[in-house]
């Protein structure tokens, strides 16, 4: 089975449409930022690692990350990476243990990411993803899943939310590059609703 990336700014909505695309695909998804935010949960000792760096919406360390996706995909095919890798260092680690054989670029301008971000809302039971303009829950405030309290996430803040894309543009916009260069790269507009972005990443991984 074919192992995909998902790349995009924060917002792009990689985590959206992962949910939705591994289901239809029976692909195994794995986002780097859900892991990290369990193991701070949970308060390992990852979890106390990870925490500052999150909170200031920098990365967390190569090696960490790098470890963290090994330990979780070995032995696997059909994984959906969502959020992973994130820098060149993190993509040449990752070609190591893992085979990537497409990569979905979700392409969406600044302007609408910021929008989405300041809108978004998160279960705190189960982690699903709601925004009060696009996707709004049924009952306000709670969860349509589990019932669970909707939160903003403490990186959805205006301030980290604009050092984050600042990262990202540093950091993981070559990506996009380097996976060009190697003819996987496969761009999706991500500015459209979520049905028809999920429906288009769906066409391109079945083709
Ligand atoms: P992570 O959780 O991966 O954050 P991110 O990449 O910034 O992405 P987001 O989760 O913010 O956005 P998304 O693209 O998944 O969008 P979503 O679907 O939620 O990482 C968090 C932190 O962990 C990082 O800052 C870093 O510290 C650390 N980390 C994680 N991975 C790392 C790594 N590899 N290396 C080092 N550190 C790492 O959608 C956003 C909103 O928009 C939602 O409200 C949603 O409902 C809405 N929406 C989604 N799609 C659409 C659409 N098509 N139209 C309208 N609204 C939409």
């Amino acid at each position: 089975m074919r192992n995909v990336v998902l790349l995009g700014p924060p917002g792009a909505g990689k985590g959206t449409i992962a949910v939705r695309v591994a289901e239809e695909l029976n692909l195994f998804h794995l986002s780097t930022g859900d892991v990290l935010r369990e193991e701070v949960a949970r308060g390992t000792e990852l979890g106390k690692e990870a925490r500052g760096f999150m909170d200031r919406g920098e990365l967390v360390p190569d090696e960490v990350v790098l470890a963290m996706v090994r330990e979780r995909v070995r032995g696997r095919g059909g994984v959906l990476l969502d959020g992973f890798p994130r820098t060149l260092a993190q993509a040449d680690g990752l070609a190591k243990f893992l085979p990537v054989h497409v990569v979905v670029y979700l392409a969406v301008g600044k302007d609408e990411v910021v929008r989405r971000l300041g809108s978004r809302r998160v279960c705190a039971s189960c982690g699903a993803v709601y925004n009060l303009v696009t996707q709004r829950p049924r009952t306000p405030g709670r969860c349509d899943r589990c019932g669970g309290e909707l939160r903003q996430r403490p990186d959805d803040a205006p301030e980290v939310v604009a050092h984050r894309y600042e990262v990202y543009e540093r950091e993981s916009r070559p990506l996009i590059e380097h996976y060009a260069r190697q003819g996987l790269l496969v761009s999706v507009d991500a500015a459209r609703p979520p049905e028809a972005v999920v429906a288009d990443v769906i066409r391109v991984l079945r083709s």
